[in-house]
């Protein structure tokens, strides 16, 4: 394994972390997630993802019960929750969002959930335009201070909002926020390489980026439909078919196409391929992997070998192939 400074700070991430979405609590048993866990940690990830709404608060209390069921050091591993969309099925106003009440209500629910003491990140998940930007700084600086939560950041926050958070908490000697968790991958990179560009020197930003792989499309398992076992066939994900998918417009399945062919090309698997180039930019802290099952984790921590294998003319051809 790798690892990476989270930003500016001290925090050292493993380069590949791995998260709970849509398995946790949902699509995986306990047991295959205790496989996960189990084989991540073996490899040397010490970032394990999570989020209060994540299958309403049942994918972090499974991340939780393995964690503590393979008495993983505390000191050893980091975690992480995210605030926002809250945990309830039909969340009241004040169940969800980033007042002061609910940031701080909802940290309390995942140390429950997550059986720790404290988060090591704390995120807000997105934006939340009814919340002054203010209310939610003093809020995570309130929690940082009572020993709950070490490290705050944003999700999908937009590049002028996050630097507004961090001149507030300077102007007032907060804590401000010390990463982002954005979408980074062949598909999508503009937020990653444009928008954020500015904030990597200015604030001494990281990033634990999510869907390295597409929600799995980076990997070919989308070339002939859609299998009846992947995430996108699992009910409830109707809705991301769309997203992940895309039309004639963003081609793409057809970018995908060409990417799985060149991997083909290369005698290399799509998926880790696709990993480790998110890591050829060093500003991504750590790369969030997702997988269903143990082999999948296997095969996608292979991507630290072929960052080393392969040089710029390779990542220009996959990004050549990649639009
Ligand atoms: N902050 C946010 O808004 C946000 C949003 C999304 C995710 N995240 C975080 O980022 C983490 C990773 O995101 P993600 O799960 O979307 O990552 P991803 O790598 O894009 O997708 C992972 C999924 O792809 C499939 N897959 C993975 N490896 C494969 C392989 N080698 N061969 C074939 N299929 C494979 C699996 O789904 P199937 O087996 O079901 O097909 C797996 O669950 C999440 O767990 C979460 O912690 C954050």
């Amino acid at each position: 394994m790798q690892y990476r400074r989270l930003g500016s700070s001290g925090l050292q991430l493993s380069a590949l972390s791995f998260g709970a979405w849509v398995t946790f609590g949902g699509q995986i048993g306990r047991s295959e997630a205790r496989n996960l866990v189990a084989a991540a940690w073996d490899y040397g990830v010490n970032f394990f993802d999570n989020a209060e709404g994540y299958a309403n608060g049942a994918a972090e209390q499974v991340m939780g019960d393995v964690i503590a069921d393979l008495r993983l050091p505390r000191d050893g591993y980091c975690v992480s929750s995210k605030v926002f969309f809250g945990a309830a099925a039909d969340p009241r106003p004040t169940q969800r969002g980033l007042s002061r009440k609910h940031v701080r209500d909802a940290c309390d629910a995942a140390l429950r959930r997550l059986r720790v003491d404290h988060l090591d990140l704390y995120f807000c998940h997105r934006p939340d335009p009814e919340t002054p930007v203010a209310e939610t700084v003093w809020a995570m600086d309130a929690l940082i201070r009572q020993g709950k939560v070490l490290y705050w950041g944003t999700s999908e926050w937009p590049a002028a909002l996050i630097r507004e958070a961090a001149q507030i908490a300077r102007a007032h000697h907060l804590h401000g926020p010390t990463m982002e968790q954005p979408e980074y991958n062949l598909l999508r990179r503009e937020r990653v390489e444009l928008e954020y560009a500015p904030l990597y020197a200015e604030l001494g930003l990281g990033t634990t980026i999510w869907s390295p792989l597409a929600s799995g499309l980076l990997t070919g398992k989308y070339a002939d439909g859609v299998p009846a076992d992947s995430r996108l066939a699992q009910p409830q994900l109707e809705w991301l078919q769309g997203s992940v998918l895309g039309d004639a417009t963003s081609d793409r399945t057809g970018r995908a196409g060409r990417f799985t062919a060149l991997a083909a090309e290369l005698g290399v698997a799509p998926g880790p391929l696709a990993i480790a180039w998110c890591l050829t930019n060093p500003h991504v802290s750590t790369v969030l992997l997702g997988a269903s099952r143990v082999s999948q984790l296997l095969e996608n921590l292979q991507a630290l070998d072929l960052l080393e294998r392969f040089d710029e003319n390779v990542w220009r051809r996959v990004e050549a192939v990649t639009g």
